[in-house]
């Protein structure tokens, strides 16, 4: 009898259609909604980004403002949300207290089971604009300092950083800032999009699926990498030790974290744009030791594997510069990745099919007690 063909890992298979965005390895780039996202990272906001991703067409002036004036006044937190967190022990990481978060952000609303369109899109803005609040206050917490409440006059991007910093910091630093936030954004049918598509197509509700792909995205396969990144460059410290550091990881068969794509082969089209942002940050905090590190580990991993850096290798570096503990990175990805998350929950639903694929048994042949 024939054996059906298994895709491990569901490599190369095609699940289904989206139109929220193309990643395309022969051209090296990637579309959200027909848009380059290097154009995207130049030009627009991150609001304008969620907006598009969510209803398929950049907003009008006057819909982004509305747009706006709604993702400020859902920032601040709900007595609850603050209470679960400030139970939560420091011991827990940050990604299980984001987790958690939405967890009760979901189960605090009155609203959740309800499936509509609306609903769903009011979730979404709420989920986008209360997870930088989430982020922020869990990371103060930690560090013992005075909570800071989101400020109404700041756009997304600045608010984030005044809400975790308590000041909004030089513009350069806004600015990579965003650049990561619409980098990081939407990726199509990744690890984490995937698990929220499989949730919602159950008819669970979108906060259910929004739990699930938080916690696909906090492996070090997947989202995890930016922290991991970081660890890599803590553990080698400078430059000069790179070579050998690098060797010794692979000869133990080692994954070397911020590098390799399931789809890119060829290299990650969003590193280009990412790295010019570490590039302004490195300049502006003087730190071209950190960049000698980067570029001895990235060309001795292009000489040794032909393996090429992923968003994640310029992106921990960048998070460190700006000042957010490590521990942070992987959060800051789910905070900027809800919008694609809801996105593709709202398309999943729109043309729902349970996802249920199959398997091919291969344990004990039948057998009787
Ligand atoms: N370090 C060392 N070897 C690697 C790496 C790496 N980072 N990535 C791939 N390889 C090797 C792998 O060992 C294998 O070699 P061989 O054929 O000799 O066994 C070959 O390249 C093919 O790798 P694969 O594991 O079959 O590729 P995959 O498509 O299953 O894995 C990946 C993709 C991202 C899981 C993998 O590259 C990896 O583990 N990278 C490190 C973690 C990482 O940076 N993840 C972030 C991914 S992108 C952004 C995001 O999602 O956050």
């Amino acid at each position: 009898q024939e054996q059906p063909a298994i895709h491990k890992g569901l490599a190369g298979v095609v699940v289904d259609t989206t139109a929220i965005s193309s990643v395309n390895p022969e051209t090296n780039s990637l579309l959200y909604r027909g848009y380059p996202v290097q154009e995207l990272a130049a030009d627009c906001s991150f609001e304008e980004v969620a907006y598009l991703l969510w209803h398929g067409e950049l907003p009008t002036d006057d819909a982004l403002l509305v747009f706006e004036a709604t993702e400020r006044e859902n920032r601040p937190l709900d007595p609850t949300v603050k209470r679960v967190i400030d139970d939560l022990p420091l011991t827990a990481h940050p990604m299980d207290v984001v987790r958690t978060a939405v967890s009760v952000i979901g189960a605090d609303d009155p609203d959740a089971e309800v499936s509509t369109p609306e609903s769903n899109l009011g979730k979404s803005v709420r989920l986008f604009a209360q997870l930088p609040s989430v982020v922020a206050y869990d990371q103060r917490r930690r560090q013992g300092l005075e909570l800071v409440e989101p400020h109404e006059e700041l756009d997304y991007a600045e608010n984030f950083l005044y809400m975790t910093f308590g000041e909004v910091p030089d513009p350069v630093v806004v600015d990579a800032f965003r650049v990561s936030l619409i980098l990081y954004a939407e990726h199509s049918f990744n690890a984490s999009t995937f698990t929220a598509r499989v949730i919602a197509s159950t008819l669970s509700d979108l906060y259910s699926a929004v739990v699930g792909a938080v916690g696909a995205l906090k492996g070090p396969l997947h989202g995890g990498a930016n922290e991991a990144v970081m660890h890599v460059f803590d553990e080698i410290g400078t430059a000069d030790r790179a070579e050998e550091w690098l060797d010794a990881a692979l000869a133990e068969k080692r994954k070397i974290m911020g590098f390799g794509h399931r789809v890119y082969k060829n290299g990650d089209s969003r590193v280009p744009t990412m790295k010019a942002a570490l590039d302004a940050l490195v300049e502006h905090y003087d730190r071209a030791d950190l960049l000698e590190l980067y570029t001895t580990l990235e060309n001795a991993m292009g000489e040794r594997k032909n393996i090429k850096p992923n968003l994640d290798y310029p992106s921990g570096p960048a998070y460190s510069l700006m000042g957010f503990a490590t521990e942070t990175f992987t959060p800051l990805f789910a905070a900027a990745r809800v919008t694609g998350w809801t996105a593709h929950v709202m398309e999943q639903l729109a043309s729902n099919s349970l996802i249920r694929p199959l398997s091919l048994y291969d344990g004990p042949a039948e057998r009787h007690l």
